[in-house]
């Protein structure tokens, strides 16, 4: 039987993980966080698809992916469409596949713009302020789902 699929979805500037106000989200970048989680999927018996779009409406189109092509869950760091996206949330709730919001910092804890989470009112779930490990705690409880 095939594995079942996982959508990791990553939203704008998280290209620039590494590098990019490494004092608030590490050092390590997007590919090393990609293999940890394929690590970590093949000890959980899924596959893991990651991607990464600076552009709010690939992120839409890839939630609507994630549900036409059957995914299981998806992990959703929207960057900071976090905080200002309907779209993103109407997405979320146009599907039925469970989105888990992932975020590497602890926006809660951060300026008050990003207290608010459109992600949030459409989430089953959401892991912050772990850094990368935010990504693993969020595949175990997706693979549990
Ligand atoms: C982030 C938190 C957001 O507030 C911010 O806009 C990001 C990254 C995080 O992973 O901590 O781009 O989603």
């Amino acid at each position: 039987m095939q594995r079942p699929t996982i959508f990791v979805l990553n939203g704008p500037n998280l290209n620039l993980l590494g590098q990019r106000e490494p004092e608030i989200y590490g050092s390590a970048t997007l590919a090393d966080i990609g293999a940890m989680l394929a690590e970590r999927a093949d000890q959980l018996g899924v596959t893991v698809d990651m991607r990464q779009s600076n552009h709010e409406g690939q992120l839409v189109d890839w939630l609507h992916e994630a549900q036409a092509t059957g995914a299981k869950a998806v992990l959703l760091n929207a960057g900071a469409y976090t905080h200002t996206s309907i779209a993103l949330l109407d997405a979320i709730r146009a599907i039925s596949v469970p989105v888990i919001e992932v975020h590497l910092s602890d926006p809660a804890t951060r300026e008050t713009f990003r207290h608010h989470s459109y992600v949030a009112l459409g989430a089953v779930d959401q892991v912050a302020g772990l850094g990368p490990q935010s990504y693993l705690v969020a595949l175990d409880k997706a693979a549990a789902l």
